[in-house]
């Protein structure tokens, strides 16, 4: 008698094999093997642009030119499109959403495959179903309300009820948390803990690393475009990890190095912004603070807080739909536009990258040098080789990785597109840089590149404001913290100062 080796006892639910992707000249994937069992989490990671997203695609029936097999039940099968992908059991919640805006969230969620009742669709029975799913992930979200209308934490929350309502057993999450804050985050666990416990095999993209070491039971590694292995969780801790990841020892800490802060370069005296016009709230209110050259300054806050629509305000998304007093360099701020933001020496990363920051259809080049074309022009002329130059030498400070610096931003991988949008406001050479989660999506060696990258521009008298989601990033990279709740200033700190607990407290209102 034979021994069998333990893994053969389990058969997977999905084989991928030999599984290899080229775009034009590019060779993206090569060789890729995976398994995905039910009842786990798979972690997939990766730095920036390996071909996670990619690879999941193909077994999603996105890309179908492909090489190599995929098994669903020992049985080989090939998905030509999304629908036949979900027909064999396979759901995916794409990092971009895929959801419709002009439609109802109902609609959405049985887009493709809507419930009928004697052969016409049943609306009724679809907006009933549809409430039990949201319900049964705790959310509060209308059903008829279109989905363009919904935050993006909705929508990616929507996603999820999409995937449940078509009974999937394996489900692929691209990055599902880069919106949701800490309660909506728990939600989703709470959910994939109840959908492994049903059988299901979950795959989970993400770069953090907090979250692989709380929910991965198995992680698998691709490293530009190969498969570097798979291992059970407990045996890949971070530094071997990230090991794999990049090839190298990266160190996975913060390196920020405080200089001694210039002088002042904003203050803010009771700065109000009314965001939905002056006839409402203002959704930032009589806020006073003021940052130095060569300074980070934290901005924390929970979702509402008001944080983001404090640098929309300073910049003048809102038109001049703001009140109090704004100096920078001891000059008052005139606050009319976003040109006129720029002109003055603001950037702005804001934090939807997809609608606010970048032109998906253009070229990096073009992404790149957008705010600054009157200085990368003469008398009004484009002089394309400087432009060409600008992009270059962003790309390199930032460690693009894209084919050429012609391609289209929106075939970029999510953190390469990340860096894109930085590299716009860097180009700029602001005086005032506002960056609101800069390290969205961005992989643990690039982040610490970025990290970098923020000293050595507030050692050269940079000042910096950030908001960022993830309390470690903000707490060390911060010089000072505001925090804001509800619009208002509960909370200022040193550094020293600053923990967890009392950030979070100020964060609710309880300071
Ligand atoms: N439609 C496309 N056309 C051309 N190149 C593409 C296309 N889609 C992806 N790529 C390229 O394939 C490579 C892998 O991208 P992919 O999105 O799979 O990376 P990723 O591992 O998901 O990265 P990230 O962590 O940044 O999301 C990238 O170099 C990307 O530019
Ligand atoms: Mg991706």
């Amino acid at each position: 008698m034979t021994l069998l080796a333990a893994d053969s006892l389990r058969s997977p639910l999905v084989r991928l094999r030999g599984i290899g992707k080229r775009f034009g000249p590019v060779q993206v994937l090569r060789g890729v093997d995976l398994d995905i069992f039910g009842g786990e989490v798979l972690v997939l990671a990766g730095e920036n642009g390996a071909g996670k997203s990619t690879l999941i695609k193909i077994l999603g029936g996105v890309h179908t030119d492909f090489d190599g097999t995929i098994e669903i039940d020992g049985q080989v099968v090939r998905p030509r499109s999304p629908l036949e992908a979900a027909a064999l059991g396979v759901a995916i919640i794409f990092q971009e959403l895929s959801l419709v805006p002009t439609l109802t969230v109902a609609d959405n969620i049985f887009l493709g495959r809507p419930l009928t009742r004697r052969g016409f669709v049943d609306d009724a029975g679809q907006r009933a179903a549809a409430r039990r799913l949201l319900d049964q992930l705790g959310l509060d979200i209308d059903v008829d309300q279109r989905v363009e209308d919904l935050s993006i934490a909705q929508q990616q929350l929507t996603e999820v009820a999409k995937a449940l309502a078509r009974d999937a057993r394996v489900i692929v999450m691209d990055e599902p948390t880069s919106a949701l804050n800490a309660p909506e985050v728990e939600k989703l666990f709470g959910l994939i803990a109840d959908l492994k416990a049903r059988g299901c095999g979950i795959v989970y993209i993400t770069h953090k690393m907090e979250e692989i070491e709380r929910i991965a039971d198995r992680i698998a590694v691709l490293r530009d475009g190969e498969h570097v292995g798979a291992a059970p969780a407990a045996e890949l801790p971070p530094a071997k990890l990230v090991n794999w990841m990049v090839g190298r020892e990266v160190e996975h800490q913060f390196p920020r190095h405080a200089g001694q802060p210039g002088a002042e370069r904003l203050r803010l005296d009771g700065f109000s912004v009314w965001r939905n016009g002056r006839g409402n709230r203002p959704t930032v209110e009589g806020v006073s603070f003021s940052v130095h050259a060569g300074e980070i300054l934290g901005v924390g806050g929970l979702q509402g807080s008001g944080a983001s629509d404090l640098f929309g305000g300073l910049f003048g998304a809102y038109g001049a739909q703001v009140g109090g007093q704004a100096w920078l360099d001891s000059r008052p701020l005139a606050i009319a536009s976003p040109r006129r933001a720029i002109d003055q020496g603001l950037a702005w990363l804001t934090n939807d990258r997809k609608a606010t920051g970048l032109v998906l259809p253009l070229s990096i080049i073009a992404n790149a040098t957008l705010a600054d074309l009157p200085r990368l022009s003469t008398a009004g002329w484009r002089r394309p080789p400087l432009e060409i130059a600008a992009a270059r030498e962003q790309g390199a400070t930032l460690a693009l990785r894209a084919a050429s610096l012609d391609m289209e931003v929106g075939l970029l991988s999510g953190g390469n597109q990340q860096k894109v949008a930085l590299a716009k406001w860097l180009q700029t050479r602001p005086r005032l840089l506002l960056l609101d989660e800069p390290t969205r999506g961005i992989d643990i060696g690039a982040k610490r590149e970025i990290y970098q990258l923020m000293n050595d521009l507030t050692a050269r008298g940079l000042a910096i404001l950030l908001i960022t989601s993830e309390l470690p990033e903000l707490l060390a990279l911060s010089d000072r913290l505001v925090v804001l709740h509800r619009g208002r200033l509960t909370a200022e700190f040193s550094r020293a100062e600053a923990t967890p607990e009392k950030v979070l407290a100020a964060a609710m209102g309880r300071a």
